[in-house]
């Protein structure tokens, strides 16, 4: 039978979608009464299913990752050219794409200079993982091997990530973890822990109690989301990420900044990162990298790092021993390549901080009208609207009302999200994340589909 991707006959799709396919983070009974939903085309920031019905994304992809939106022909046509000429070899050679793309993305991130590549968030966090754990046995001597993380926030699927996942939610029923990894506490100050002036030297403060009571000659690293996405849309107080640096200088402790989310534009700088004038010794990202046009993840760090993996030339375990197979395909990075260009070429990042304060005036100014708004958060093209039942008690509006706005957007044909299987009880937190091209139109757009479905949700 000849493959018709083409195919005008949808039924059939949808038939063997739910016959076949699991879907990601789904509980499946509702497929056996309802049609899964299947998307079949996307322009811009559109996007039509297999009925025909259009809607306007809001989140970029579900989950923060088409940045430079859909239809992108010039990506198509680079990987296109590069399959043909050179599709993929192992990550011990080098790819003409994979250097480029290396010395582009370097230019962006002073302070540091070596990419690892790989495929997905999870994994590139896996490696500094690893780094951080073969650095502890080569230079301390098996000390320094914890790895500290921060309660709300995410950094993958895999069990080593997930041990690292400050997400009860995500990390329940998938153990034992392996063991190193420590908790330090969230710095949401809607939601403060410490009744104090200057919140976020406070809430970094109770990094350093961690490393004390864990012993500073145990603890190797900390890996932090720059704002946390999934656990809430979390903007750091101020004060906080200076303190951060501070503390981890300190005690000699390496900085591993999780870009997954916030990298290639989303705050309106490259990097989230760079808003704060943090000085990362890895950097993670992944989603934005190649807009979901390919799979790609880069695992970034500095000289310092790298060079500790090459200076015993005579011990055969000393160099970084890992691989990823498909971190050698050459249509991520060369879709990268050309999703870097577009963002510098159509001034996307200018645009991410133009339409991010229209973002945040319209969700704003919804707050003197629905009462259940009891915070917006949010930095360049990624806001958040935290839902409450009260504003002075600040208790978590219901998920099942969360999600119920979900919907209704989605029934007007607008698609946004909601943090979801995250922090129990916490699952209350309306998601902006619209791709980087969004025009004023579109971003009125996403707040009146917010404003409508508040009135009738909480009507
Ligand atoms: C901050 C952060 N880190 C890591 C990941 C994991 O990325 P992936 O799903 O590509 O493995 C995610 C995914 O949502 C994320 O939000």
């Amino acid at each position: 039978m000849t493959l018709d991707l083409q195919t005008n006959d949808l039924s059939q799709v949808i038939e063997a979608d739910r016959a076949h396919v699991w879907h990601h983070l789904s509980q499946h009974k509702a497929y056996e009464s309802i049609d899964p939903r299947v998307f079949v085309e996307g322009k811009g920031m559109r996007l039509w299913d297999a009925t025909g019905k259009e809607f306007l994304d809001g989140v970029s992809g579900g989950v923060w990752t088409v940045n430079v939106g859909y239809g992108r022909e010039s990506i198509a046509n680079a990987v296109r050219d590069q399959l043909i000429k050179l599709n993929y070899y192992a990550g011990a050679a080098g790819t003409v794409p994979g250097a480029l793309f290396a010395q582009r993305l370097i230019e962006k991130m002073p302070g540091l200079s070596r990419v690892y590549y790989s495929n997905s968030g999870s994994e590139a966090n896996e490696k500094a993982y690893k780094m951080v754990r073969q650095i502890s046995h080569h230079k301390y001597g098996g000390k320094k091997w914890k790895i500290l993380y921060r309660d709300r926030d995410y950094h993958g699927t895999t069990l080593g990530t997930l041990a690292t996942s400050g997400q009860d939610q995500r990390a329940m029923q998938y153990g034992p973890y392996p063991d190193g990894f420590v908790r330090v506490p969230h710095c949401l100050e809607y939601h403060k822990q410490w009744d104090v002036e200057n919140y976020g030297e406070r809430a970094a403060d109770a990094i350093e109690e961690v490393i004390l009571r864990e012993g500073p000659d145990t603890v190797g690293a900390i890996v932090l989301e720059p704002v946390t996405a999934g656990g809430g849309v979390i903007t750091p107080p101020e004060g906080y990420w200076q303190r951060v640096q501070e503390i981890c200088r300190r005690y000699d402790i390496l900085l591993h900044i999780d870009e997954v989310v916030c990298g290639l534009g989303r705050t309106g700088t490259w990097f989230g990162y760079q808003q704060y004038g943090i000085e990362p010794d890895f950097v993670t990202m992944a989603k934005g990298v190649a807009s979901g046009y390919a799979a790609i993840s880069c695992t970034v760090t500095t000289e310092r790092v790298f060079d500790m993996f090459k200076d015993s030339p005579d011990d055969t375990l000393s160099y970084f021993r890992d691989i990823s197979t498909f971190g050698g395909c050459t249509a991520g990075p060369v879709a990268a390549l050309e999703n870097m260009r577009i963002i510098e070429d159509e001034g996307l990042l200018e645009n991410t901080i133009a339409m991010g304060n229209r973002l945040m005036d319209n969700l704003t100014t919804l707050m003197d009208k629905h009462a259940v708004i009891g915070d917006v958060r949010g930095k360049g093209l990624f806001c958040g609207a935290e839902l409450v039942q009260d504003r002075a008690t600040k208790e978590p509006m219901d998920e099942k009302r969360v999600q119920a706005v979900v919907a209704d957007c989605l029934a007007q044909g607008v698609i946004i999200g909601a943090t979801n299987r995250s922090i129990p009880g916490f699952n209350n937190t309306l998601c902006l994340s619209p791709a980087l091209i969004a025009g004023p139109d579109d971003i009125d757009a996403l707040t009146t589909a917010i404003d409508n479905a508040l009135s009738k949700v909480f009507a």
